[in-house]
């Protein structure tokens, strides 16, 4: 069976607190010279104030809720994209349902890394195929700057935290949102040492009164995790086009994984996307990891720069490796 999903509603959250390129010059060795010109990135939203991934997620869920017409008691599955939940138990997905009132639904979170929300995307439109009147909440949410060493300047000016979420039930007659067309995702775990939070983990476990070492924190060779990146996230847009029967000059706005601005350009180089199509977030929030795309999606519909009638490419790519694209018809 397959059905076709739309989402109803989108929100997004981010802490209050703000780290600019000159709160990292005084932090270690960098300057906001080499930080614009080597990733665009310009600022970022940390949560300095100790909210939490399920804290950001209840925000945007809010919103997302609000924006789809509809109450959290009629939500049927949660599904939460993280690599930085609250606790390894309970799931933030559990979590996120109590927090928001409801009992009694599947609840469950996602590890895919930046790509995140177009796995858990994908979760749910096959939930909406085995069940046309399920209404799934999506969230998704990293706190990076928890597993992140700002002694290293390497990771530390990279990443911020944030999260997204979406409602998304069964397409039909009258409804308005961003139709679900097409999602395509892909991994490869032979390449995954490149980008690591080993420590903490059933492979590196801390014993009792064992000193956090680096092994805690994102461990990056950044040079071979941006080729991966531009390389997997050009091929699969690509693919996704082909496989449509489309051009780039039918897609209205390409929202890609918002890591590093040279990345975004590399990539709509390799696809021949006009710039004015490509939406960017990231020179105010970095790289919020599972959050990038679906909170770049939100803004950009908040702002208007996504219209009803608008073709949506998503592209992603993260840890794992993991990559994918999204088509959205809104
Ligand atoms: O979601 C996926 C997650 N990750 C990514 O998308 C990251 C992908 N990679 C990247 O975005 C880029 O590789 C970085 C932004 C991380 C680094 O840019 P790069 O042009 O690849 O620089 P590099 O790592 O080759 O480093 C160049 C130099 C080095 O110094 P030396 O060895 O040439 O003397 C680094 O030590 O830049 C130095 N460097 C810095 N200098 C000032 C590294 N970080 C900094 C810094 N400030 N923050």
């Amino acid at each position: 069976m397959n059905t076709s999903c739309i989402i109803r509603g989108l929100g997004h959250c981010v802490p209050d607190s703000v780290l600019t390129n000159a709160d990292f010059e005084r932090m270690v060795d960098t300057n906001d010279e080499w930080i614009v010109t080597r990733t665009g990135i310009r600022e970022r939203h940390v949560a300095l104030k100790g909210e939490t991934c399920v804290d950001l997620c209840h925000g945007a869920s809010v919103q997302a809720l609000k924006q789809a017409g509809m109450e959290a008691s009629d939500i049927t599955h949660v599904v939460l994209a993280t690599f930085s939940p609250d606790a390894f138990i309970p799931s933030a997905a559990c979590m996120l349902s109590h927090r928001l009132g409801i009992s009694g639904r599947m609840a469950m979170d996602v590890s895919a890394a930046c790509s995140g929300f177009l796995y858990a995307l994908e979760t749910a439109r096959a939930l909406i195929a085995l069940h046309p009147q399920a209404k799934v909440l999506l969230a998704a949410c990293d706190i990076v700057s928890s597993r992140v060493d700002y002694t290293d300047r390497g990771t530390c000016v990279l990443f911020g935290d944030g999260a997204g979420a979406a409602v998304i039930t069964a397409d039909g007659p009258g409804l308005t949102g961003g139709r679900v067309l097409d999602v395509l995702v892909s991994s490869d775990g032979a390449v995954g040492d490149l980008l690591t939070i080993k420590g903490g983990g059933s492979g590196t476990p801390y014993k009792l009164g064992d000193a956090i070492r680096r092994d805690f924190f994102v461990e990056m060779n950044g040079r071979e995790v941006y080729k991966h990146a531009v390389r997997a996230m050009s091929s699969i847009c690509e693919e996704m086009l082909t496989r449509h029967g489309l051009t780039t000059s039918d897609v209205d706005v390409f929202i890609p994984h918002q890591a590093n601005l040279r990345i975004v350009e590399a990539v709509g180089k390799r696809l021949d996307m006009p710039e004015a199509k490509v939406f960017t977030n990231l020179q105010k929030y970095g790289n919020t990891s599972a959050a990038s795309v679906p909170l770049a999606l939100s803004e950009a519909v908040a702002e208007g720069f996504v219209k009803p009638g608008s073709l949506v490419l998503l592209g992603t790519f993260g840890g794992g490796f993991t990559w994918g694209s999204g088509l959205l018809k809104f």
